[in-house]
């Protein structure tokens, strides 16, 4: 058994984010979201590892994540020179691959720990030619969303419809059998330009292949924007973070809950309320970071008021006082604010930047 891990793509909905870096590599909860991927591939017991990369982002992502050495795993990088879909990292990877049955995962996908193990054993104990996985979810016209009947037989499947034959969209994480190659050599790029695997998992079906659809309970992100990011970060710190101070905090501050700070980082007259995790090298002086925060390595945070957010590398905020909320901060980003009432606002933003003073 192998995986096959995609971290290519264009990431166009997490910019200005993408325009310098992976969006597989933007961190959730301090670690980046490609990670819990690869760690649960190899929890389920994959160690051989293809990672789909792309020219743009392909030698950042290699370089912080290795040969797969601190995972335990095996890790291949298979360049797909345009993000022509799914369907086509399939097919560069072919190598890879060989006639192994394999696991492809989104890279930018996140779900509840052990579900791969769980759904893994299902596809090898009952051999099927593919195993998919169904969440129902609020706005299907989004995703890739199936039609299936009363015995969960999946009759059709089609890619973000405009009017979707029901609300069960398809997870990013998908089992296949060597058999989808020869169901991909056969079908041609959609109205969008890609090769869709969900054309080719309907190629599947029409030649009454075995296709296999099965709920997924627990958690499932896809981290592709804004929200969902925060909202993978929400959940990751609530459920997995455990308490650990290896910095220094000084006497006046109070750390509250579950709360993880970094070696090297200092603390002076902070309240932190956890669920929080602050990396390494950071120093915060005078602030109130709130649940469900992550301030990633190095950063700088002074006089600021902050929850719900995500900061990464080097960035630095002084100042702010009205509570910064529902926020992802970019790497070396600086966000200042003059120590009187500033009488005007002086900015420079990159382009597709979102702010909002509300
Ligand atoms: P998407 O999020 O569907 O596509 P994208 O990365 O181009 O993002 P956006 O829609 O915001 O422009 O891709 C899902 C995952 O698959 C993601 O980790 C990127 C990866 N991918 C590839 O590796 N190759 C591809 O050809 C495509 C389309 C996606």
């Amino acid at each position: 058994m192998k995986a096959l891990i995609l971290s290519g793509g264009k990431g166009t909905r997490l910019r200005p984010l993408t325009y310098t870096g992976a969006k597989q590599l933007v961190p959730v909860a301090n670690k980046p979201i490609l990670w819990y991927g690869i760690e649960e591939m190899v929890t389920a017991g994959i160690t051989d590892i293809g990672i789909i990369i792309s020219p743009e982002t392909g030698a950042e992502v290699q370089a912080k994540t290795g040969n797969g050495e601190r995972f335990g795993a095996n890790i291949t990088y298979i360049l797909q020179d345009k993000p022509a879909g799914l369907a086509h990292a399939v097919q560069v990877a072919r190598p890879f691959l060989r006639d192994s049955p394999f696991v492809m995962y989104l890279g930018d996908n996140v779900i509840q720990q052990g579900d791969l193990s769980y759904f893994l054993k299902k596809f090898i104990q009952e051999t099927q030619d593919a195993l998919i996985l169904l969440r129902p979810v609020a706005n299907p016209s989004a995703f890739g969303v199936a039609k299936v009947d009363d015995a969960g037989r999946v009759l059709q499947l089609i890619e973000k419809p405009k009017i979707p034959p029901s609300n069960l969209a398809l997870v990013g994480v998908y089992f296949f059998s060597h058999i989808i190659h020869e169901a991909i050599a056969t079908i041609q790029p959609s109205t969008r330009g890609e090769l869709e695997i969900t054309d080719a998992i309907q190629c599947l079906i029409d030649r009454k292949k075995q296709v296999v659809a099965c709920k997924l309970e627990g958690w499932w992100l896809d981290t592709g924007k804004k929200d969902d990011l925060l909202e993978a970060n929400r959940l990751i710190l609530d459920t997995y973070l455990t308490k650990s101070i290896l910095g220094m905090v000084d006497s006046e501050s109070q750390i509250i809950g579950r709360v993880q700070i970094g070696e090297r980082s200092r603390i002076i007259n902070c309240t932190i309320r956890g669920p929080v995790v602050i990396g390494t090298d950071c120093h915060l002086e005078n602030c109130f970071i709130g649940p469900y925060s992550s301030i990633a390595d190095n950063v700088t945070l002074i006089e600021t008021d902050l929850e719900h957010s995500v900061v990464l590398e080097n960035a630095k905020i002084v100042g702010i006082h009205q509570r910064i909320i529902d926020s992802v901060i970019g790497q070396r980003a600086q966000l200042t604010i003059a120590p009187r009432r500033p009488k005007a606002l002086r900015f420079m933003i990159g382009d597709d930047c979102h702010i909002e003073l509300t």
